[in-house]
Parts: C-alpha cells; structure tokens; sequence
C-alpha cells in the first residue's frame, strides 16, 4: 500500500463538532494519559490497574431486571482486593463476552464506586448476538473480560444542563443527572420510551429530582407518538444550556436539525449506531487469502460488506474509536477516518474498516 494516506479533512466527532477541537483534545489526553497514571494507586496506597490497553478478568456480580427487556449487570474485577480504574460520566467499556464476541457499553453506576461497574442492556432480538447472550447466557458468576473504561461522551458539567435520552439511551446520562445534582446544577432530563414499562430507573432517577420538576418520563404510549424536536429542546432550563442527548437515530437527527433555532448553546450527543457514510465515493476490497473481491457503495461501510460476507466479522462501536474491526492493508491508499489509530499504525498498514474507505474506484488488499 501507499505509505503516505491521502490526507482528508478530519471527519465530525461523536458529537457533531470538527476532531480539530482544542477542548476535546484536551479531555483526550486527559483521559488517554493522566487519568490512567493518576489512577494507579487509591488514597489508601493500593495498587491499581497500571496500563489502560490492559483488559481485565472480570465477573457478573448481581444482575437485575430494570424495565421489560432490560437487564443491568454489576461487573467485579477478578482480583477483588484491586480497585477498579477511576471513569467520569459519559465512559463506556468493552465488554468481552465467553462467546468471544466484544460489545460496547455505556457506565451508568456511581463513578464513587470503585468496586463495581454497571451496565444494562437492551435485549435485541434480531440483532447480532451480544445481547441475547447477555440477557439469556450470563448468569451470576459469569466470567468475562472488560476493558479500562473510555470516554467519548464526556460532561462538562455546564451551569444549565438538558439530558435527552431516547430508551436505553438513559445509561451514559444517567451518571451525569447524579453529577449535575450533586453540583447543585440547573439540569433537566427528558426520558423518552416506547411505554413506562420499558423504561429503566424511573425510581432512581425520580430519587435524584429531589425539588420535583427536574425530571420528565415520557412514554410514547402516553402521547400519542414519539416526541417532536421541539418538545425535547423545550426542556431546556434556559437561554444557553447546554444538551447532551443519547438515543436512536431519528431522534438524534430531529433534535440536530432544529438545534440552531433554539436557544440551547451547545449540542453533545452519542450514537446508538454507525452515522450514514459522508462524502464516501465506491472503492473495492480484496480478500488476499480467498482471492475474493468485494465491491463498497458510496453510501455502505468496508465493514458492512464485509459482514456480509463473513456474518463473523468482529466489530463493536462501529464508530472508528474501539479498534475492533483493525484491519491489515497489503495494497491500496486507505482515507483514513477514525479517531483511534496513530500515524505508526496507519503508515503500517492498518485500516478501522467501519469508518475508513478508499478513494474513488481504488482497491484495498486486505491481509485475510
Ligand atoms: S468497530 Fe470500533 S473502531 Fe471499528
């Protein structure tokens, strides 16, 4: 392959802003080098997970039944007597599974709890595995292998705060809610649903909302239909306040089109799911060992396709951040579009196929 990758303009962020972003290359370095060397022993002296490409043996500690269809997990390190690595609201883990497949999830715990994570999950029925495994293959006492947690969805714990969240939605903004109450911040938070019963922590939700008003549980059921933009960003709790939104897709784009003409100052928000492919032109893949060629559609992911092909392609955020779906290119000039490789790796070859693509009708080598 080419050494030098054609160089792009860098591609939005999670949250819709530009990668060249001087506050979010901050909280990048804060969470990629200082939290892990701050973090490697507790005020009491004890030894901590030292590096955060390290996984960690873990095990399911307690499970329950949060809403229909929702199960939440408490994860233990292994090594009871080790504190686990420190994580902010917004953070997320990789969770490996025993059947070897590697999903993504949101914290949404107590970050002062050091000896367990929770995660909760949504069961999926027609999607790939991960959370019907969950829900029906982990009991209590399940081992697994977690990842240091990462955060790509970071709160900045603005004056005046709205959280959206759109079903399971809730979990990264949760842990943000308790933030913005324990800050005594002027905070709302919408929760959006299929019904009441789908939803998860009502109650504890409802617990933080300790003045009344804070907080508003609305079920599609109740009214008629999915709540418009303007309903959700009518929450706001003024002039200037800065919103953080997680939930599907429809939602997300609603609220991103009409955000310009509200008063809201700031959007951040976190994908249930890949974006739509921008600006990508079709290239071919070809498969090295096989010998098979595989053609990319302006508007699909090298990923996708490759799913198609070998239904057991790994992949997890879809996202271009968790490395998952690392790829080697023996030929080709890959347009490099994730967040996560450095500039040794991509010269060496390695492609993020979910996110990343190729010039228009160029075909990429790929090492297997
Ligand atoms: S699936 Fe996470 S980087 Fe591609």
């Amino acid at each position: 392959m080419s050494p030098e990758p054609t160089p792009l303009p860098p591609p939005p962020d999670l949250y819709g802003r530009g990668r060249d972003d001087r506050f979010m290359r901050f909280l990048d370095t804060v969470t990629r080098f200082y939290l892990p060397i701050s973090t490697r022993r507790d005020r009491y002296g004890r030894r901590t997970v030292p590096s955060t490409s390290a996984l960690l043996p873990a095990v399911v500690a307690a499970r329950t039944v949060e809403a229909e269809g929702v199960v939440s997990l408490h994860l233990r390190s292994a090594d009871s007597s080790v504190p686990l690595p420190a994580w902010q609201p917004g953070a997320h883990l990789d969770v490996e599974l025993p059947s070897g497949l590697r999903r993504q999830y949101s914290l949404c715990g107590d970050p002062a709890d050091r000896n367990s994570y929770r995660i909760a999950v949504r069961r999926i029925d027609t999607g790939a595995g991960g959370s019907l495994e969950i829900h029906q293959n982990l009991p209590v006492g399940s081992e697994l292998t977690i990842s240091h947690p990462r955060n790509a969805f970071p709160f900045a714990a603005d004056p005046a705060v709205l959280l959206i969240a759109g079903g399971i939605g809730i979990t990264p903004l949760l842990p943000m809610a308790r933030e913005a109450a324990r800050r005594g911040l002027d905070w709302r938070l919408v929760h959006t649903g299929r019904s009441r019963a789908t939803m998860p922590f009502a109650a504890e939700l409802g617990a933080l909302d300790r003045d009344g008003g804070r907080l508003v549980l609305r079920p599609d059921d109740e009214h008629g239909g999915p709540a418009d933009a303007a309903e959700l960003l009518g929450h706001a709790p003024g002039p200037g306040a800065a919103v953080y939104m997680c939930g599907p897709a429809p939602m997300l784009d609603s609220v991103r089109a009409a955000f310009d003409d509200s008063p809201a100052r700031a959007l951040h928000f976190e994908r249930f799911s890949a974006a739509p492919v921008t600006d990508g032109r079709p290239f071919t893949l070809r498969l090295r060992r096989s010998g098979v060629t595989l053609a990319v559609p302006a508007d699909r992911s090298a990923l996708d396709v490759l799913r198609e092909h070998d239904p057991a392609t790994p992949y997890s955020c879809c996202q271009g951040y968790c490395g998952v779906c690392r790829r080697n290119v023996t030929a080709g000039t890959v347009e490099h579009r994730d967040r996560r490789l450095s500039d040794q790796e991509r010269a060496e070859g390695q492609m993020l196929v979910c996110v990343s693509r190729a010039p228009e009708g160029e075909c990429l080598e790929l090492d297997g």
